[in-house]
């Protein structure tokens, strides 16, 4: 399974569903997902998502932890941090029968692997690694490998890679750099053809983005280090058709072929943003970047790239929320019944509207225009983070978010609803009416 295969590494908000299916589409022989922390997982539910034909984990808020759909489910890594060989474990039973396999990372240099004695903090402690490693492979019916980075000396490396084999992993997947090299810095490709030699379990080079540009540089990688296989991040990041045969399609190409998964499959506006932000030379200048980039509106995005009319026509086919769904049942069980909003609200975007109508004046004056009560707003608090509420006849809306003052609050719940609701919102001057009186049959009766 890992012999001669040509990898996508695990990418923290890039490797999510669309961009997995993207990189599978080009060539891609397995995809890993993304790091999940495994006490995360752990907090999930699990739903059938039968809108979108896949399997969700869900977050405590309803958030999208990790989601899989049966096209991949031959394919996909699930990736852990973790530090714990039963929390391993559990994490592992609950997500085994929708993967391929499971990785543990021991790469993560990051401060919050390290102070959580994940990642990059196991590749100094041998003997807790062989126990995760060998609890997930008792008790995990698929394959499991690690991913590792190299240690400063090549004996302590080398001894290393003894004991992960002497596991019994399916793989080894090596990062040919230090946990305090740059990625800047040239992949050490000595020491990885060096742990081919001494361990006889498959290897998966990993680190080489820098000199790939296309799939037979990623076969020459391979046969000048004699690896078993090669994974790669940032090459796929910078066009996901790197894995084609022979030659990567045009980065625009690729970026289509993304966002039609990123439609159909919801992929979240600041993970679409965020992802196609370092395609190269998907956009025609820097201008055109920011511009597209600082959207607002999702349809403004799509229609960017010529799929402003899929964007539409899946959206308008598309009945019932489930995630909607999931948070309201939650809310009813704890006796609250409100709908909380959906929608990638930034400081900058409430910024923009200084000077102008905000965005609770302009839905004051349509909800008025269009014969609807007052509305009510208020907002709770908790640890100086606040949530803004918005109660309109016998419907409450709350929208939550990193809001620091009541003010804001309630600025991006009203912004919320009217996204929601496809209520303009344009940057009227202060003083002008946002909408003519509604004069239709409308409940405004205006
Ligand atoms: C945006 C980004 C996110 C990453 N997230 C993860 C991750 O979740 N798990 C992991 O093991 N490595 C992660 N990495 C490291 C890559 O998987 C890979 O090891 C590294 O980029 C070197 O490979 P490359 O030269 O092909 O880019 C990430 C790298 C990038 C650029």
């Amino acid at each position: 399974m890992f012999a001669g295969k040509y990898i996508l590494s695990p990418m923290v908000r890039v490797g999510g569903l669309p961009f997995r299916l993207t990189c599978l589409d080009y060539g891609a022989d397995l995809v890993y997902a993304e790091e999940v922390i495994a006490q995360r997982l752990l907090k999930c539910t699990k739903i059938f998502n039968e809108t979108l034909g896949t399997v969700d984990f869900l977050d405590e808020d309803g958030g999208v932890c990790f989601r899989t759909t049966s096209k991949e489910s031959d394919k996909v890594i699930f990736q852990m941090g973790v530090s714990d060989p039963d929390v391993a474990a559990q994490a592992a039973q609950m997500i085994e029968h929708y993967v391929a396999g499971i990785d543990v990372n021991m790469g993560c240099p990051k401060d919050y692997s390290i102070k959580g004695n994940m990642g990059a903090a196991l590749l100094t402690q041998p003997q807790l690694i062989k126990k995760i490693l060998c609890k997930l492979i008792s008790v995990c019916s698929k394959p499991v490998t690690c991913k590792i980075r190299i240690l400063e000396s090549e004996e302590e490396t080398l001894s290393l890679c003894k004991e992960i084999e002497s596991t019994g992993v399916a793989a080894l997947a090596v990062h040919g750099r230090t946990r305090y090299t740059r990625s800047s810095h040239p992949c050490n490709y000595d020491i990885i053809q060096k742990i081919k030699s001494v361990v006889s379990i498959p290897v998966i080079l990993n680190g080489a983005s820098l000199d790939i540009n296309n799939r037979s540089d990623m076969t020459a990688v391979m046969k000048k280090t004699g690896v078993d296989s090669i994974m790669i991040a940032r090459a796929a990041w910078y066009n996901p058709s790197v894995f084609r045969d022979p030659e990567p399609v045009s980065v625009r190409e690729a970026v289509q072929k993304f966002m039609k998964y990123c439609i159909d499959y919801e992929c979240p506006l600041h993970i679409l943003k965020y992802t196609i932000g370092k395609f190269r030379g998907a956009f025609k200048d820097n201008q055109s970047s920011l511009e597209v980039t600082r959207h607002i509106e999702t349809r403004l995005i799509y229609d960017y790239f010529g799929l402003g009319d899929y964007y539409s026509e899946v959206a308008s086919k598309r009945t019932g929320d489930i995630q909607e769904e999931f948070q309201k049942k939650k809310r009813q069980k704890l006796g609250e019944d409100y709908k909380v909003l959906q929608a990638e609200i930034t400081p900058t975007i409430l910024q923009s509207f200084r000077g102008m109508i905000a965005p609770r004046q302009i839905l004051n004056q349509w909800l008025e225009a269009n014969g609807f009560s007052k509305p009510k707003y208020w907002t709770t608090e908790h640890n100086k983070i606040f949530t803004g509420f918005l109660q309109i006849d016998n419907d409450t809306y709350a929208m939550e978010g990193n809001f620091k003052n009541k003010k804001t609050a309630t600025q991006a719940v009203s912004y919320a609803y009217c996204l929601k609701h496809h209520i303009e919102l344009r940057h009227y001057k202060t003083g002008a009416r946002t909408l003519p009186t509604c004069n239709c049959e409308c409940k405004s009766g205006g």
